[in-house]
């Protein structure tokens, strides 16, 4: 992996936060890492951790194994117009582009080049995204690659590509969700005697430590909970007063209303 060359286009807001990531994890040397942007004045802090920086998106991709293109979805196809001619059947592109299809890339492109698509959320910029990607024929290699990629700034899961507007709804809009749910603690917080900072800090570290419980010892929710309802206690009244004010099921139609809204969106990015 020390070896790989690795070209990020769009080096924008997840672009630096990957090369980051990259950085950090010693796995990848940033001498081997080059970002783009066309305003690449804005990337000059990046220049000082030894990163290569251009504007030239085909001299990137000249000079890469990997290729992620990180740029929004209404530049993503002037920028597959514009690397066509410098890619290689050998190429592995990974997109992260929200709702661009891996047969819609492929068609830009033109050639048989290995495509990975990837959904990570905004947690990467703490290395603590949760990142799905998916492809449709890619040998282990590159899956491993763009796995390892990955993993240094969170968690990484290989999903089919038709439930890529899915884990958009659980795992990127599901930030914003889980986000309000500590909202709305520290407002319960403090209605119950805690300043807002306090009562933040308490719920957001309430809900790092539930997770953190859940990812080290893979125990189902319902164990964990009953660990802590003891019978006639105070837990379980909370617990089940909010279920009967609809806590599950708001969060249940909340996600399954964000993935029809995702599906439709895509559709509309093919047009
Ligand atoms: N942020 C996230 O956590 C997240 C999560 C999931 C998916 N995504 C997807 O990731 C992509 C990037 O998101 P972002 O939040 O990083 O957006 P962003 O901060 O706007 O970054 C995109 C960058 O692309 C650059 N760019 C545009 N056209 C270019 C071109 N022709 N050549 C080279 N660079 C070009 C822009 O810089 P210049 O204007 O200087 O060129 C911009 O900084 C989007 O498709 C988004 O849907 C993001």
């Amino acid at each position: 992996m020390d070896k790989l060359k690795i070209s990020i286009l769009g080096s924008g807001n997840l672009g630096t936060s990957i090369a980051n990531g990259l950085y950090e994890s010693g796995i990848f040397k940033p001498e081997n890492i080059t970002l783009t942007r066309r305003k690449l004045q804005k990337l000059e802090h990046m220049r000082d951790k030894g990163f290569i920086l251009t504007d030239d998106n085909i001299e990137a991709v000249k000079a890469a194994d990997v290729i992620i293109v990180a740029v929004e979805p209404q530049h993503i196809n002037k920028v597959l117009v514009e690397i066509k001619s410098g890619m290689r059947e050998e190429h592995l592109l990974i997109s992260v582009a929200t709702g661009v299809k891996i047969a819609q890339i492929s068609e830009q492109i033109g050639n048989s080049c290995t495509i990975i698509r990837a959904m990570p959320n905004t947690a990467v910029a703490v290395k603590e995204s949760m990142t799905c990607i998916c492809y449709n024929k890619a040998d282990e290699k590159s899956v491993e690659i763009a796995e390892n990629i990955f993993n240094t700034v969170g968690k990484t899961l290989v999903i089919e590509e038709e439930l890529m507007s899915s884990s958009t709804a659980l795992a990127a809009c599901g930030t914003a969700f889980f986000l309000r749910a500590i909202r709305a603690a520290s407002q319960g917080g403090i209605e119950i005697g805690f300043p807002s900072k306090e009562a933040i800090k308490m719920a957001a570290q309430t809900a790092k430590g539930a997770a953190t419980l859940l990812l080290t010892s893979e125990n189902h929710p319902e164990f964990e909970v009953d660990r802590v309802t003891t019978p006639l206690g105070c837990t379980i009244a909370g617990l089940n007063r909010m279920e009967h004010e609809g806590f599950s099921s708001a969060l249940i139609k909340g996600i399954t209303t964000s993935a029809e809204k995702a599906r439709n969106l895509y559709k509309k990015n093919e047009k």
